[in-house]
């Protein structure tokens, strides 16, 4: 990989990253802890101690060949936020929580979002068994870092624990930048299915095989990844080829066997699955055509997730208070990219608040915020936690004396049927991994 970042889920920068984020938020006055699946944690407590928590963070683990503000941005700004609080802490009705979750990107097990489902409380046991390029399983992992599997279950946070789940983030598109606008109300996380596609044809001789005797399957590979563009593009869903692997591999060879990935993500599941119905049709009709075989196996479904509709009116009012352009009529968006949120929604309520991003680029190296923007960010996000003058707006008090009953708006925190919800899993998030172990999936794994 050249340049860029790479964090990845409990590493040596994992351990890290946690020693250092630990320290600033000691400075910051925070009591720190690292749960049972390798969160940081840091408390400030409210007006008493014990209080439930306020939880603002994002993640510090990264993709490969990462940029520097995807995850960490968030980070450092619910950090700033505190460090405003604090002189004010006396008057809070809620403790307030840094979360720095590490493995939101799935970059090392074939899966993400493992520490913020763990503190949802809906780990899976069959995740221990997912392994890294290494072939170390996630169990494995958990005990040469120090964390005990067997208890897990203490990263779960009880709904009645928790005010609700705030993330500061990157755009990563440009919406923000293309309306001007440095700050916006994320009103839902994408939906996502992931795949990983085998296309299996003949390996021959590249020389002395004749086109009609042919069954290449790189060859085939290219006409499907190109299907699959027109058709996202066409049904406006977006998809991707992130990965792709050709075997035997060799200059002089016919191509045996491909395998890549689909990501597909749309803002709301319809239309994600009418492009999906579309595109499985299409692929097996041009791997027919070609006398290749293909499976597919899915090994992520993530149901689009809308952020709650209370938090999103304290941002909206938040970013209103703010000097970025427009401010009086903040805009909305949705996440074309996934985040902790999508667990956390599963035991609290959650908001987030964008923050421009150059060009809307990111997992790169070139991923870059500019300073006067992250400053409203912090703004905003301290006005809407009540941190401005007097406590008079936000979380605390939405200046009409009504508090905002953040925690108790939804019936049941958890989805009625935990087994339907499996499938709804981030399971995996890399399609080498995945191939590498296409005779062993990881969970919530179908087949078409
Ligand atoms: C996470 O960054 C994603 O892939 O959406
Ligand atoms: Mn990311
Ligand atoms: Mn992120």
């Amino acid at each position: 990989m050249e340049g860029g970042i790479l964090r990845t889920y409990l590493s040596e920068e994992h351990h890290r990253q946690n020693d250092l984020a630990a320290s600033w938020m000691q400075e910051a006055g925070l009591s720190t802890r690292i749960d049972a699946a390798g969160t940081l944690i840091g408390r400030m407590e409210g007006r008493e101690p014990g209080l439930p928590a306020l939880l603002l963070g994002s993640h510090l683990d990264s993709v490969p060949g990462a940029g520097r503000y995807d995850g960490p941005l968030g980070v450092i700004m619910a950090l700033e936020v505190i460090h405003r609080l604090a002189p004010h802490r006396d008057q809070l009705p809620f403790a307030v929580e840094v979360v720095a979750f590490a493995d939101e990107e799935g970059s090392r097990f074939g899966s993400g979002l493992f520490t913020s489902y763990a503190m949802a409380g809906a780990w899976q046991q069959d995740w221990w068994e997912h392994t890294d390029d290494q072939g170390l399983t996630l169990r494995e992992a958990f005990e040469s870092f120090g964390l005990d599997p067997t208890r897990i279950g203490e990263a779960a946070r009880a709904p009645e624990e928790i005010r609700g789940y705030l993330e500061a983030h990157i755009e990563q598109s440009t919406q923000l930048e293309e309306a001007g606008r440095a700050l916006g109300v994320v009103t839902s996380i994408v939906g996502e299915r992931c795949f990983t596609l085998t296309v299996t044809g003949e390996a021959r001789h590249a020389g002395g095989t004749a086109y009609h005797h042919r069954r290449d399957a790189l060859v085939g590979a290219a006409e499907m990844i190109a299907a699959v563009e027109e058709i996202g593009r066409r049904r406006e869903v977006v998809a991707t080829v992130g990965q792709i692997e050709a075997a035997p591999g060799a200059v002089n060879v016919i191509p045996r066997e491909v395998v890549f990935s689909i990501d597909l993500r749309a803002p709301a599941d319809a239309p994600r699955e009418a492009a999906w119905e579309e595109m499985s049709a299409r692929l097996h009709e041009l791997a027919e055509a070609r006398g290749l075989r293909l499976t597919v196996e899915e090994f992520l479904r993530a149901p689009a997730v809308e952020c709650s509709a209370p938090l999103q009116k304290v941002i909206a009012a938040a970013i209103s208070t703010t000097d970025d352009a427009g401010a009086e009529d903040p805009l909305h968006t949705y996440s074309r990219a996934g985040h902790d949120g999508v667990a956390m929604s599963e035991v609290t309520e959650i908001g987030m608040l964008f923050i421009r991003c150059t060009g809307g680029i990111s997992h790169h190296p070139d991923e870059h915020v500019t300073a006067p923007d992250v400053a409203l960010g912090i703004q905003a996000f301290e006005a809407g936690l009540g941190a401005g003058p007097q406590l008079k707006m936000g979380l605390a008090d939405n200046g009409s004396g009504q508090r905002v009953q953040l925690g108790r708006l939804r019936p049941s925190p958890r989805p009625p049927d935990r087994s339907t919800s499996r499938t709804s899993r981030r399971g995996g998030r890399s399609c080498p991994r995945s191939a590498r172990s296409r005779t062993a999936p990881p969970s919530g794994s179908g087949s078409t």
